[in-house]
Order: structure tokens, then C-alpha cells, then sequence
């Protein structure tokens, strides 16, 4: 067993692989910052208690639980949230159905509400067991216990149980003769989660823009649709930083040439000029396989694996010369032309949406399988394209369709053509578990009602994003595709887009809330969103709290989705103010909340700063926030805005500021602002006293 930093230990099991997520992708951990955590010199497991042995079918591990502990993580699990008593066959897959383990991202990474977490190094199929299986017991044991009923009716076999006690975490790597796992210690499992993002190379920064709002606009929009819906956006006051544009840009899409469209976009560049001159940020869509008419085919044909995908190229980018051809084309190509990003697509695989994607029995250059190359691809993407931006000195922000193990500095946030809302809202809860950001977007809908709600969880999210790629029209224009409207415009739409307005609003005034915790997620490691059992792991109310989630320190927020008019929201200890009208709860105890159209549940906790910025329509480089500082309660704790240039990475050089707000009945209010970031991007203007 070797520490590998403070509170960090690496466990060497038989032979491990050679492509692993920790020895393929990896940053630079944070070192520096991981000693600032609290740790102790003791390993958070009994590692005496971790048997390990080699099978016919691969590798296997045995971890220590005990009864009382509770597992949360895996990755983006949009089917279920407290793991415990399940299994998980952890393995990428597009539009997951159900409960398996299959999912965009599947992180070999789990936490436990004893206050650790444990990361198996590897890129196979792992399976996780998390004690749903109880190991043979002595003959003894099982003749004692012979006469207790397990359940007797099929209803009762096959729910999911609580484990039985003396639980084990089976965990089965196929092909592998062995493993290296790292344990993280607490003290507690959101300390746990902040080293494994340090340990990961710290959070990511998303550029200022990049928290505004985003819209993607039609496939089948050429050029002069895309400019006219801009600027109806614009001249109706709907806030927006970014426009998606989706695979209509390109001459060839399934797979890609990652050339424009020689009709629809026949002028590029004017086309980028028009939009930037809209302080529009353009996204493209792409994918990662290569068609044969794109300039990049024939040098990265002989770096690809030997299946095909879409008639396409699979690049291997995990060879420095694959990643170079293809960073370098989009450098002259796109990102020089003024493109802000890309997103990601189709880099995970499908096992429910038509088999398409390479086998995993495929073979690429560098000696990946295609198992490996399924688990890893949508990393080697992210690290592709980022570190095009990363040379040039300009952040980015993007999408991406699949992700793995140490994925938390990636600027890139991962989205699915699944639209369960309550999946969204649990998809969210989990995200923070594992190091990776999840986009709950906005497509059609069915009703205006569930229009607005999915908009209020989408603002209240990582990336608040309309992705339309499907309809010509806004949603809030035309909802209903499938029934009565076909292509009509809502007679009342003005309306609908105003209620949409004020939420898109209230995402903006959000930004330098947001953006400090992202700073938080950068340098401590800790996920700006997060589940109430990361914050409150005492509590055992919050064991099974899947759709209410902390945004930041400081808001929690409970969802509501089209069909209620209110929910039961939880509120853990302490004093709670409800957003809208300031109204006072006391904690630990659950209420019946209305929640009218315009509202979604939104709760400050008692002695928050929350900065609070005038709504902008869009955020450039010369954006300056005017902020007023509401103050919950009388005994505030202080709260610190990051600031810096909102584009660049001059802040790894610490070229920012901090302005530390602060509140006493004695001193009063006061922002200090100490740094060398010459600019003022957070102007505080005005102060209020909720009681
Ligand atoms: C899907 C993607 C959608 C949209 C579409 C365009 O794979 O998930 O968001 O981009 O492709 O064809």
C-alpha cells in the first residue's frame, strides 16, 4: 500500500492493465491543495479485510461494508441513488434504459456514508456488487439463522434490500489479473469527493459566458435561419451567451468532415462575424468519427482502430499524433475562425439505440480494445479538443456525450437523449458523487407547463441550455409536436415566453453565485452541485433524498415537475428562507410547499451572503455584474466572490481577486477585495437584510 498524497492510498492487487483511466487520462493532481484537507495517518478501510482473487472470468475484489453504511456514485446513474443492496454493471452505453449500471458515464467510483471513497483503477466493464450478495457463512451461522424467512412473496424477493449485515462490495473486473485501487479518505464523504477531484487535477472553470444561458437551434437550419432566430432571441429580451449549431453546419455528418455545409452555410466566416457581433458564442456539433471526404481522413487512417462507425474512421486519440492532426485541424479550421466550442457527440455507444459503434473486440493502434476504447473515448475527445483552447490561453465550455474516472477538470458537460424529468432531476443529484457535471436540457414538450418546469431545473444547473435540435421553432413558440399544433404558434405565446424570460433571468442573475462555486470546485475540489447526503451525512433523512439538491453552499432547491402544483421538500437542520417571498421555515422537518408555475422551490439557508446580479441579456469580456447582497438572518457567514478575467487561464497564475463579503450587526456590511486582477467584473452596489 503506498500514500500517493495526503489522505490518498494506492493498492497494488496481482498485475494490473496497462490502460487505465489513471494511467491514460490523468491531470496533474493538486497536491498542494489536497494536504489542506483534513486527513488522518489511518486508512478509512480495514484494509487487512480486502480479499482479492484471480478467476476464469477476470479479477475479483472484496471490500469490507458495514450495516450501517450507504454507497452513492458510479458515475451519471440517472435510474437510482443510493446504491446500497444494488448491483451495478458499470458500462458506457447511449439512452440507458434502466437500472443496470449501463450509462453515459460510468465511474468506477463510489462513496460511502462512513466517509470515504474508493476508485477501482480500471477501463473494463467492472461490476459492482454494492452487498447484494451475501457470502457463504459458516455452517453454523447459516443453521442459526436457518428458520428466519427472507421474504415469502415475489414482491418482497426481488426488491431491492438493504444489505443483510457483514455486507461485502463484490467488485469484478473481467479480463484483468489485477487492479490497483485508490482509497480517499474523509473525514466525511464530502471531504472524500473533494480529493478525488483534487486527486482528478481539481474542478473545471467554465468561462463567464459559459454560465449564461444556451440555445441550439434546428438540424435542418442553414445559415440565415440560424442569424434570424438570434435576433428574435435578442429582440425579445431572452438572454443568451451561447448558440449550438447543430450537424446541419457540416457537408457530411454520419460521420463527420468537419467541413461547413457548402449551400446552407456558404459563408463561414461572415456567418461567425454576424453572430459574434449578436455577443453570440457559437458551439458545433460534431462527432468523433472521421468520413472519408474530411480533410483529416488520410493522415489519421492509419491511427484508427479496425472497425468503422457510420462509414467513418474510429482515430485513436490516445496517440499523440492521432490527438495532433485532429487538435490541429480544428485549430485552423473552427477555433481560430472564432468558434467558443464543440460539442461532443456519439462518443459513447449503443446497446439500445440500434447496436451502432465499433465491437468491443475492435482493435486500435496503441493496443486499446474496444471495450477499453468504449470506456475511454469520450475522455481522449475532451482532452482532444480542450487542449486546443488550453494552448491558446481562452477557456471553453462544451457538452459532451460520455465521460469515466477522472473527469472533473474536463470544461465539458454530459447531456442523453433521454427526457425523463425525474431521471434529469436525479441525474443531477448524483453528478456530484463523481466528479462529472450533467446538462438536464430543455427539448420539446408536452404541455406548457412542463415546458416552464424542465426550464427551472435547467437554470438551476450546470448548464442551462434549449436544445433544439429537433424543433424549427423556440419551444416556447410551439410546444407539442406529436399532437395538435404542427407548426402552429401558441396563440398565448407571448405570455409563455415572458414566464420563460423570467427564469432565463434568473439564471443570469446567478452567474457570480455560480461562478464562485465553480472557483470552489477548481481549488477545493468541491462540486457546485451536490446531493443533501454530501452535506448533510448525520442526517439520515437525506439517505434517499433523490430530487432535491445544494446548489452551492448555500441554495437548495427541490424541483417540481408538470402534473404538481407543490411537493413535500425536506429541510435539514437549521433555518431555511424560501426564495420567493423571504418567508422564514424552521429545519428538520418536511413541508408541503406550493409551488405556482412561476415559482420552483428554492431555499437559502439561514445566514447566507447570496450576491444577486441585475440580469444581463449576455456576459463579454468588458461585463461588469452590479450585485446586491441579500443577507439571510443576522449571523452571516462570510462568503467570497472569485474574480478574474471570466476567459483565460491567467488565474492558475493567480491573476484573480477575491471580494469578501461580510456581515455583522457590529461592523456591518462590508466587500473587501484584495488580488491582482486589475479589472472589476463584480461591482456590489446595493445590500438587504432579511429577517
Ligand atoms: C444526438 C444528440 C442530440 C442532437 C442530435 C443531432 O445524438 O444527442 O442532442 O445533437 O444527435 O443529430
Amino acid at each position: 500500500m503506498n500514500i500517493v498524497a495526503p489522505g490518498i492510498w494506492k493498492i497494488k492487487f496481482g498485475e494490473p492493465e496497462d490502460y487505465t483511466p489513471v494511467k491514460m487520462v490523468k491531470h496533474e493532481d493538486r497536491l498542494e491543495l489536497l494536504s489542506q484537507l483534513p486527513h488522518s495517518d489511518e486508512a478509512p478501510i480495514e484494509t487487512d479485510r480486502i480479499l482479492y482473487k484471480s478467476t476464469k472470468r477476470g479479477f475479483v475484489l472484496e471490500l469490507p461494508l458495514d450495516d450501517c453504511e450507504k454507497i452513492y456514485g458510479f458515475g451519471l446513474q440517472l435510474k437510482s441513488f443510493n446504491q446500497t443492496g444494488r448491483k451495478k454493471h458499470l458500462r458506457t452505453n447511449a439512452d440507458p434504459v434502466a437500472d443496470t449500471g449501463d450509462t453515459h458515464a460510468p465511474v468506477p467510483f463510489y462513496v460511502s456514508t462512513k466517509g470515504y471513497g474508493v476508485l477501482v483503477d480500471t477501463a473494463r466493464y467492472v461490476s459492482f456488487y454494492c452487498g447484494s450478495s451475501r457470502k457463504l457463512r459458516t455452517a453454523k451461522t447459516s443453521k442459526d439463522d436457518a428458520n428466519k424467512t427472507v421474504a415469502n412473496n415475489v414482491r418482497d424477493l426481488y426488491a431491492v434490500r438493504d444489505m443483510d449485515t457483514a455486507g461485502v462490495m463484490t467488485i469484478e473486473i473481467p479480463h484483468a489479473s489485477g487492479v490497483e485501487i485508490y482509497l480517499f479518505a474523509g473525514p466525511d464523504m464530502r471531504t472524500a469527493v473533494q480529493r478525488y477531484n483534487l486527486f482528478s487535477g481539481g474542478g473545471c472553470l467554465p468561462p463567464l459566458w459559459g454560465l449564461g444561458n444556451w440555445y441550439r437551434s434546428y438540424t435542418g437550419a442553414d445559415a440565415e435561419d440560424v442569424l434570424a432566430l438570434a435576433e428574435k432571441i435578442r429582440a425579445a429580451d431572452l438572454p443568451c451567451d451561447v448558440f449550438g449549431v447543430e450537424p446541419g453546419w457540416q457537408s457530411q455528418k454520419y460521420s463527420c468532415s468537419y467541413t461547413w455545409h457548402k449551400e446552407n452555410f456558404s459563408a463561414p466566416e461572415e456567418f461567425i462575424g454576424k453572430m459574434r457581433d449578436m455577443h453570440l458564442n457559437i458551439n458545433l456539433w460534431e462527432h468523433v468519427f472521421v468520413h472519408p471526404t474530411s480533410p483529416i481522413y488520410d493522415e489519421l487512417k492509419q491511427y484508427s482502430g479496425d472497425y468503422e462507425v457510420w462509414n467513418g474512421l474510429v482515430p485513436d486519440l490516445s496517440i499523440q499524433d492521432a490527438k495532433k492532426t485532429f487538435a490541429e485541424y480544428h485549430r485552423k479550421a473552427l477555433v481560430e475562425k472564432g468558434i467558443a466550442g464543440f460539442k461532443l457527440d456519439e462518443c459513447d455507444s449503443s446497446d439500445y439505440t440500434g447496436g451502432w459503434s465499433f465491437p468491443n473486440c475492435a482493435e486500435f493502434p496503441s493496443g486499446l480494445d474496444g471495450e477499453l476504447m468504449h470506456s475511454l473515448l469520450g475522455m481522449f475527445y475532451q482532452d482532444t479538443l480542450l487542449s486546443i483552447y488550453r494552448e491558446k490561453n481562452i477557456r471553453t465550455y462544451g457538452q459532451v456525450r460520455s465521460s469515466h474516472a477522472l473527469a472533473a477538470s474536463f470544461p465539458y458537460v454530459l447531456y442523453s437523449d433521454l427526457y425523463d424529468h425525474k431521471d434529469f432531476i436525479r441525474g443531477l443529484v448524483n453528478s456530484g458523487f463523481s466528479g462529472i457535471l450533467w446538462n438536464p436540457e430543455v427539448r420539446q414538450c408536452s404541455s406548457v407547463e412542463d415546458l416552464v418546469r424542465r426550464i427551472q431545473l435547467s437554470v438551476l444547473s450546470p448548464q442551462s441550455c434549449i436544445n433544439a435540435w429537433m424543433i424549427p421553432n423556440p419551444p416556447w413558440l410551439q410546444y407539442d409536436y406529436d399532437k395538435n399544433l404542427r407548426g402552429e404558434i401558441l396563440e398565448n405565446y407571448t405570455e409563455v415566453q415572458d414566464l420563460c424570460r423570467k427564469f432565463l433571468e434568473l439564471r443570469m442573475s446567478l452567474i457570480p453565485y455560480l461562478y464562485s462555486s465553480f472557483a470552489r470546485y477548481r481549488f477545493e475540489g468541491l462540486p457546485p452541485f451536490r446531493a443533501l447526503v454530501m452535506e448533510y451525512p448525520e442526517d439520515e433523512n437525506t439517505y434517499g433524498i433523490d430530487d432535491q439538491y445544494m446548489m452551492g453552499d448555500s441554495l437548495m432547491i427541490a424541483p417540481v415537475i408538470a402534473g404538481q402544483m407543490g411537493r413535500e421538500v425536506y429541510l435539514p437542520e437549521g433555518d431555511w428562507y424560501y426564495f420567493w417571498s423571504d418567508k422564514k421555515f424552521e429545519g428538520s422537518k418536511t413541508y408541503n410547499i406550493n409551488a405556482a408555475l412561476d415559482e420552483i422551490p428554492i431555499f437559502v439557508k439561514a445566514g447566507t451572503l447570496l450576491p444577486l446580479a441585475k440580469p444581463v441579456q449576455y456576459v463579454t469580456p468588458d461585463t461588469s455584474f452590479e450585485i446586491t447582497v441579500k443577507c439571510y438572518g443576522y449571523n452571516c457567514r462570510n462568503f467570497t466572490l472569485f474574480e478574474d478575467d471570466g476567459t483565460t487561464f491567467d488565474y492558475e497564475k493567480g491573476i484573480y481577486n477575491e471580494v469578501k463579503l461580510s456581515f455583522n450587526t457590529e461592523g456591518g456590511f462590508e466587500a473587501v477585495r484584495t488580488g491582482n486582477y486589475l479589472g472589476i467584473k463584480f461591482k456590489i452596489s446595493g445590500f438587504e437584510v432579511v429577517e
